[in-house]
């Protein structure tokens, strides 16, 4: 076919699509940019994507009203609740039996990275960020070298020689930019060909009346299709064959921005491995009613994440008898898969999940002006797909509870936009974090006059500095093994403990 009658078949396509806009501005553009936008026109699915959009715009149109949902709730049934407060004894069994599957090779981790993190505003993916610890390593080296430390462990208590597989999910925008990090630093450590990287799909942004938004005059304004792109990713990069191979039997699904995320987690896959569970969702106790997270809960009898904003603030602040909230299963997106019903999603369910759809501020060329408009309100949509959807497909699905202070920080905002989950409280969690482990072990922190320093900080405020304390990975996965290090010693803060030992980092003047 010759260029122009490809270009008249696009013509036609677009115009039976009712997005004949795209092209408004074809004769203004270079050769090389009307190609460009030939092939990205050319890429999209434009019939689906008209029925998606008709379908999530009728399907948020008609969600249940508060009260609806609030009837249908019930919250985590006990049978398939686990908890590493409630259920201390049966820690270290759970933790053997993640770590026997980590040494036979059967556990992989899966980190969702595909984010464009607006809210942070860093022009490079979240996983490069530095939230300023004394070390100054990004999320993705602290999580390799949880990966590296949790497959020394398993070999210790084996015998045997393992690897745990990375697999990264990136985006468009964040691919290039992830795997060349990867390899300026050489894998942090781990086997270039235990780190696979795979790319999810982008959808188009478009305004509330299905008309796509074009970013600039030759270029659709392109996003990527949410963390639930996962599973159709997953199907269209032969990732799942890959586990297979490789004889993977329990996948750990987490996000990049946790600086706290316990990696591949051996007691997390224990329990859901001893309770033959092919799904399990791991939780933190909400405590607020007004909290805006997610929670865990069974909806007309099927296990789902109902977003805060779904119920009503009487449900949200229903207690149980022993006084903690009825709803309190907070979702921090930390899921544990089986192999056989992750194939089950890719292969047979994938289809069924609804896309959500977001409402967001949009900078889009309009075709009136040919300027481009920066808008200060939500102007259009973009549709996403959610991780935790496919719940309601687990045959059984059971619950983790954890604690935040272990487990849960989460960076989404930059320092200048409020004092939530930005690098600063990032830094301070893993920073506190680290300091408990330091006096759990027997160490002690000193002031300069060598007078002890309480065990709890006296904070005054958040702008208040944690005692500065940071433990390497390599050292240390969850707090074991430190004693040798600092057993009835005495510290000046900041500190770091890594493999090279024990830095006071003033006293050496560093
Ligand atoms: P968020 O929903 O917090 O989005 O992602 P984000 O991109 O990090 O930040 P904002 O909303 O633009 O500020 C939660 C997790 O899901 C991943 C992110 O990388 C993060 O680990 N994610 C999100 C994807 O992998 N793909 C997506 O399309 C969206």
């Amino acid at each position: 076919m010759d260029r122009d009658s490809d270009i008249h078949a696009l013509q036609h396509r677009l115009a039976e699509a009712g997005q004949s806009h795209l092209l408004w501005f074809w004769e203004e553009l270079s050769v090389s940019q009307q190609q460009e936008l030939h092939m990205e026109v050319k890429g999209l699915y434009l019939e689906e994507l008209g029925q998606a959009f008709q379908k999530a715009m009728k399907d948020s149109s008609h969600l249940p009203g508060q009260e609806i949902m609030d009837a249908k709730m019930e919250p985590v049934s006990h049978e398939v609740l686990g908890s590493v407060t409630r259920n201390r004894a049966q820690l270290s069994a759970w933790e053997k039996e993640g770590l026997r599957q980590i040494a036979q090779n059967k556990v992989a981790v899966l980190l969702l990275a595909g984010g464009q993190g607006t809210r942070l505003g860093v022009s490079y993916p979240k996983g490069m960020y530095d939230v300023g610890l004394p070390s100054h390593k990004t999320l993705f080296q602290i999580q390799a070298e949880r990966i590296l430390k949790l497959q020394q462990l398993a070999e210790k208590q084996h015998g045997l020689k393992c690897v745990i597989a990375w697999y990264i999910m990136t985006s468009g925008r964040t691919m290039e930019l992830t795997k060349s990090f990867f390899l300026k630093h050489k894998y942090f450590g781990l086997k270039e060909e235990n780190v696979i990287f795979f790319q999810q799909g982008m959808l188009p942004a478009m305004d509330f009346d299905g008309k796509i938004l074009l970013e600039e005059k030759g270029k659709v304004s392109m996003a990527p299709d949410g963390n639930g792109g996962l599973y159709r990713a997953l199907g269209a990069h032969h990732i799942v064959e890959d586990m297979e191979m490789r004889g993977i039997g329990s996948i750990h699904v987490y996000c990049v921005d946790n600086i706290l995320v316990k990696v591949a987690d051996p007691r997390f896959i224990g329990f859901c491995l001893q309770k033959g569970a092919d799904c399990g969702a791991k939780v933190v106790e909400k405590t607020n009613p007004t909290e805006p997270v997610g929670v865990v809960c069974r909806v007309a009898g099927v296990y789902q994440v109902v977003e805060y904003s779904e119920i009503s603030l009487a449900t949200a602040q229903k207690r149980s008898p022993d006084g903690r909230l009825l709803f309190n299963a907070g979702n921090i997106a930390n899921h544990y898969f089986t192999m056989e019903f992750l194939k089950d999603i890719v292969n047979v369910y994938e289809p069924q999940l609804q896309h959500h759809i977001a409402q967001k501020k949009i900078p889009y060329v309009d075709i009136a002006t040919g300027k481009l408009v920066k808008p200060d309100k939500p102007n259009g949509i973009k549709m996403e797909k959610f991780v935790f959807d496919i719940f309601q497909f687990a045959k059984k699905f059971v619950v983790y509870e954890v604690l935040r202070e272990d487990e849960f920080s989460p960076l989404k905002n930059a320092d200048s936009q409020n004092g939530k989950d930005n690098p600063t409280t990032a830094r301070h969690s893993l920073m506190s974090l680290h300091h408990c482990w330091v006096l759990n072990a027997g160490g002690h922190f000193v002031d300069e006059n060598g007078t002890r320093l309480p065990a709890i900080p006296r904070l005054k405020d958040a702008s208040d500095l944690p005692i500065q304390c940071e433990i390497s990975p390599l050292v240390s996965y969850g707090g074991e093994g430190l004693e040798e290090f600092v057993k009835d010693k005495e510290f000046h803060a900041p500190l770091i403990i890594d493999r090279s030992g024990v830095h006071e980092l003033v006293k050496n003047g560093l």
